[in-house]
C-alpha cells in the first residue's frame, strides 16, 4: 500500500513523477470540488506537497486532522499560519539556500536595470528614437554609492556580496546586529533609507514585516532613491510607493513581488521608473529543479522515519 499524500500545489513535472512512483497522489490542485475530495480522503493524507502561494490556515488544518508534514517548493512560508501548524502537529519544510544566488542575481539585475533605464535604454534603441532623438538622457552611478539592506539573512548577504563587487558601501537594518560582518548597522529602517542612495529588501514576508517600508522610510530614500523589492509586496506600503514614484518623491524602483499577484496595480505599467519583473527571481530551471528535489526528500525523510533536511517549525512529531 502506498501512502496517501495530498497535492495542494504541484511541484515540478520530474519530481511529481518521482511522488507518483512512490505515493498516492491526491490532486487537491485539480479537484472540481476540493471540499468533496477533501471529505473522501483527508483523514488518510499525513503529508501534503504545497507552496509558499498556498494558504494553509486553521480551516484547511480541520479537514486534515492526521497531517503531520507540509512540504513546500518555495522558501517563503507567509500564507501558512506557521503557529496553526504547530498546535495541530504539522511540520512545515521549506527550501532554502538553494535559491539563494538565483535570488539575489535578481536583485543585482533590478537595482542596475532600475539605475541605468535598462528598459527605457532598450525602447530608445527599437522605437527609433536613438536616431531621431540622440542619446538616452544621463543616468546615475552605481559604483561609489550606498546600499542599505533590509534583512541581512541568507539571500540579504548573498546581494551584500554582490554589491560589494560593484562597490558599493553597504549597510543593513534587521532585528539585530550581526557580530559576524563589518557592514554598518541601523537600528531604525527609517534611518538606514535616509543614509542608502538604494534600499534593498530581503526580508521574510507575513504579519511581522506587514508595510514595513512605509511612507517615511520612502521619503527619507527620496527623490534620487532606488527601491528594490525582490521580498514579498506585503513588505511596503504599495499605495504609498505608488504615490511616490508618480510624485517624484521616490526616484525609482526595481520589483519582483507586488501586492497583488499576478495582476499588480495598473499603475506601474505607466511608469517609466520602474523596472518589473514577474516574482520569478527564483526562476530557474537548476534553482526550480532543486526546490522541488527538497519537496521529495524530505517527503522520504518522513516516511523513513529520518530527520527533515529543511524544517521550519521543528521536527515531526511521530
Ligand atoms: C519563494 O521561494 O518564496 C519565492 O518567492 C518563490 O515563490
Amino acid at each position: 500500500m502506498k501512502p496517501d499524500v495530498l497535492v495542494y500545489y504541484p511541484t515540478r513535472a520530474r519530481q511529481m513523477e518521482m511522488l507518483e512512483a512512490r505515493y498516492t497522489l491526491h490532486r487537491l490542485d485539480l479537484a472540481a470540488d476540493p471540499d468533496a475530495l477533501l471529505a473522501e480522503v483527508g483523514l488518510r493524507c499525513t503529508a501534503m506537497v504545497t507552496n509558499g502561494h498556498r494558504v494553509l490556515d486553521r480551516a484547511l488544518l480541520a479537514k486534515l486532522p492526521n497531517l503531520k508534514i507540509a512540504a513546500s517548493s518555495s522558501a517563503g512560508y507567509d500564507t501558512m499560519d506557521v503557529a496553526a501548524c504547530t498546535e495541530h502537529g504539522v511540520t512545515i519544510t521549506n527550501t532554502p539556500d538553494v535559491l539563494t544566488d538565483d535570488v539575489a542575481d535578481i536583485a543585482l539585475l533590478l537595482l542596475l536595470a532600475t539605475r541605468r533605464k535598462l528598459i527605457v535604454g532598450d525602447r530608445w534603441v527599437r522605437s527609433g528614437d536613438w536616431g531621431r532623438n540622440g542619446p538616452l538622457p544621463l543616468t546615475s552611478a552605481t559604483a561609489g554609492k550606498r546600499v542599505g539592506i533590509v534583512g541581512l539573512g541568507r539571500i540579504g548577504r548573498a546581494i551584500a556580496h554582490r554589491c560589494e563587487a560593484l562597490r558599493l558601501e553597504v549597510g543593513y537594518t534587521g532585528r539585530s546586529r550581526k557580530p559576524d560582518t563589518a557592514y554598518a548597522f541601523f537600528p531604525d529602517l527609517v534611518e538606514l533609507a535616509r543614509w542608502s542612495d538604494i534600499l534593498v529588501i530581503a526580508t521574510t514576508g507575513g504579519a511581522d514585516t506587514q508595510a514595513l517600508v512605509g511612507a517615511a522610510a520612502i521619503a527619507a530614500l527620496g527623490p534620487e532613491g532606488t527601491l528594490i523589492n525582490i521580498a514579498r509586496g506585503t513588505v511596503v506600503d504599495e499605495p504609498a510607493m505608488i504615490a511616490a514614484l508618480q510624485s517624484g518623491g521616490l526616484g525609482a524602483a526595481g520589483l519582483d513581488v507586488y501586492l497583488n499577484e499576478p495582476t499588480p496595480d495598473p499603475a506601474f505599467a505607466a511608469m517609466d521608473n520602474v523596472v518589473l519583473y514577474p516574482h520569478h527571481a527564483s526562476g530557474t530551471f537548476e534553482t526550480r529543479n532543486a526546490m522541488a528535489q527538497l519537496v521529495v526528500d524530505n517527503l522520504s525523510a518522513y516516511f523513513s522515519g529520518k530527520p527533515l533536511l529543511t524544517p521550519v517549525n521543528g521536527e515531526i512529531q511521530r
